[in-house]
């Protein structure tokens, strides 16, 4: 059976967010289950692969936290969706620099692909390293959650008014075999019970992850419990006006959405202002969205390349110059990715936000 087969079941249609799963995440044939997408010779490539300087400033902001916190002995580091573990062994280097606080933490991975788990284990081979399955099986310590183009990953459902009508946007597949989006009237689920949040009211356009939901409220119920944060970062925008954000990515450039399922990411832009709405309904507080190069360089970045690139020949130095400009600058990644923090209530922890 192929994956065209699997994913419609013997079904004409089927709603988006099972599309985008099936496509991402079906055991054999899945996007990130069949091989590791991220780098040059893959189809995109994330921050931590264009410069190391982007996991050293995440790595000192977590001291800088956990420090805040009142140095607590023993901390969990956790990634989620850490896809080939770039991020996660430039943490492991910058933090094994900071003796105190090398001591203190374990380094948590949750991986939703078995592929990329070998990956991970390939390039990780440190003791303080645990894979876990779900975040609740993480131990009762303040725990510092890391999400790097994660909550894009996580399939959306798509509803559209028109007509002074609501429809759920569908995937068919028709008689010519041909895959298309279909638009079938509904009747909105009941988001205010969902995520206490009546996310309809002023959208025309709503795109809804009840995974992301779902992920904000388990993390919330670990912050409250055990202290600590949740930093993420994602292309995104922070306005309460939903819009069509669906797109796909294959060998580094913009792709059909519906016709290679299976061989290309599909992602939307995250709305940060929904997610901040939601991370405050489940009582956690937040600092304010900012972008990534407003981040990275309060975070002190350029200072760092600067002294990266001190004793370097030109060519050295021209690599880590232009690898730091596609990190923060305005037209690169600088703006359309934001990062949000969501933390404890009542901590004042706000280093890169303010
Ligand atoms: C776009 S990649 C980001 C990789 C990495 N954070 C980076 O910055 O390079 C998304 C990652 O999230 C993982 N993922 C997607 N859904 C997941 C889920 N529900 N639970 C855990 N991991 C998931 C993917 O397999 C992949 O490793």
């Amino acid at each position: 059976m192929n994956l065209r087969s699997k994913i419609f079941n013997n079904k004409k249609k089927i709603p988006l967010n099972s599309f985008i799963n099936k496509s991402l995440y079906d055991l054999k044939y899945g996007f990130y289950m069949k091989k590791n997408p991220i780098g040059i010779k893959g189809d995109f490539i994330t921050s931590p692969n264009i410069s190391i300087l982007f996991s050293e400033m995440i790595a000192i902001w977590c001291i800088s936290f956990w420090k805040q916190m009142g140095s607590p002995k023993k901390i969990n580091i956790l990634e989620i969706g850490p896809g080939d573990g770039s991020l996660s062994l430039g943490l492991i280097n910058t933090f094994s620099k900071f003796k105190k606080f090398n001591n203190s933490y374990t380094l948590n991975l949750l991986e939703k692909s078995k592929h990329l788990i070998k990956v991970q284990k390939k390039k990780l081979i440190f003791n303080k390293i645990k894979w876990i399955s779900n975040i609740s099986n993480l131990n009762d310590e303040p725990v510092i959650i890391i999400a790097n183009e994660f909550f894009d990953t996580l399939p959306i459902k798509q509803y559209i008014y028109k007509n002074e009508k609501w429809f759920e946007r569908y995937v068919e597949i028709d008689a010519k075999n041909k895959i298309k989006f279909l638009d079938i009237p509904t009747k909105l689920p009941n988001f205010k019970k969902i995520c206490k949040i009546d996310i309809a009211k002023n959208q025309k356009f709503i795109e809804f992850s009840l995974p992301a939901v779902n992920y904000i409220k388990n993390i919330s119920n670990l912050i409250k419990k055990n202290n600590g944060g949740l930093i993420c970062f994602d292309y995104g925008y922070n306005q309460d006006k939903m819009f069509n954000s669906l797109q796909s990515v294959k060998n580094h450039k913009n792709s059909d959405i519906l016709s290679n399922p299976g061989n290309q990411d599909i992602t939307h832009l995250i709305n940060f202002s929904f997610l901040k709405q939601l991370a405050k309904k489940y009582n956690l507080d937040s600092e304010k969205i900012v972008n990534q190069g407003s981040f990275l360089k309060k975070m002190g970045i350029i200072e760092r390349a600067n002294i990266l690139s001190l004793n370097k020949n030109f060519k050295e130095k021209a690599d880590i110059y232009y690898r730091l400009k596609r990190l923060i600058h305005p037209n690169e990644m600088g703006d359309l990715f934001k990062v949000c923090f969501f933390k404890k209530k009542g901590n004042k922890f706000n280093l890169g936000f303010i």
